[in-house]
């Protein structure tokens, strides 16, 4: 399923995202009511092309690590706490003319950039209603649980807790009334610029099927 927004909270983010360097627009993909919501950071350019979540490099290494535990794309939701891919832009020499020219590449998105997306991440969560929450990497983390959480000391363990929450007056977060399941992984990029951390990735995936197992027994 690739979800449907709703226009006025699209409008909303359309307006706190203004002159930012931030382009198209990938929505989230997947059931409602899954055992597992994974949550990206942003689209990168591979995502952008083609609106899949997930669907580059990275998310090549993220689907192993999902097949590793016995669920599949279809069987889990993907998201991303940002929905467009944010650029930065770059004058580089080509090297075969000698001229300058204009590269857009992916970056981090910015705090602000992704309280703006907020709302509709907000919406979505309750919309999709998963059993347990998958951040990827520390922006997907920081963005449920706060800037002092770290995914090098938080992956691959459980946490019961509320997450945050646009504020509805507009700026920063409150904590939600609803305590969430969260296993917070390493994000799959991770493995690709250091392969030393694929076994503790790997391991990490294996503690959260079995704690999935014994969810439903
Ligand atoms: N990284 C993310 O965080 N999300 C994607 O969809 C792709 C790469």
């Amino acid at each position: 399923m690739i979800i449907q927004y709703p226009a006025d909270l699209l409008a909303q983010v359309k307006a706190a995202t203004a002159g930012r360097h931030l382009t198209g627009f990938t929505p989230g993909q997947g059931p409602r009511h899954p055992e597992l919501m994974l949550i990206g950071e942003a689209p990168g350019r591979h995502e952008e092309k083609v609106n899949i979540p997930f669907s580059g490099a990275s998310g090549q290494e993220l689907m192993k690590l999902v097949e590793s535990i016995g669920y599949s794309r279809q069987t889990v939701y993907i998201t991303s706490v940002v929905r467009q891919r944010p650029y930065s832009i770059k004058q580089v020499r080509d090297k075969q003319s000698g001229k300058l020219v204009k590269k857009t590449p992916n970056r981090t998105p910015t705090k602000s950039e992704v309280r703006a997306f907020a709302p509709l991440f907000d919406w979505e969560l309750h919309y999709v209603d998963p059993q347990v929450l998958v951040p990827l990497g520390n922006t997907a983390l920081q963005r449920l649980l706060g800037p002092k959480a770290n995914i090098g000391q938080l992956h691959g363990h459980l946490i019961t807790a509320p997450i945050q929450e646009a504020d509805p007056t507009g700026k920063g977060y409150r904590l939600s009334q609803h305590q969430y399941r969260i296993f917070p992984m390493y994000h799959p990029a991770a493995i690709l610029y250091a392969r030393r951390l694929q076994p503790t990735v790997e391991a990490d995936w294996q503690r959260l099927g079995r704690f999935m197992q014994k969810l439903h027994c």
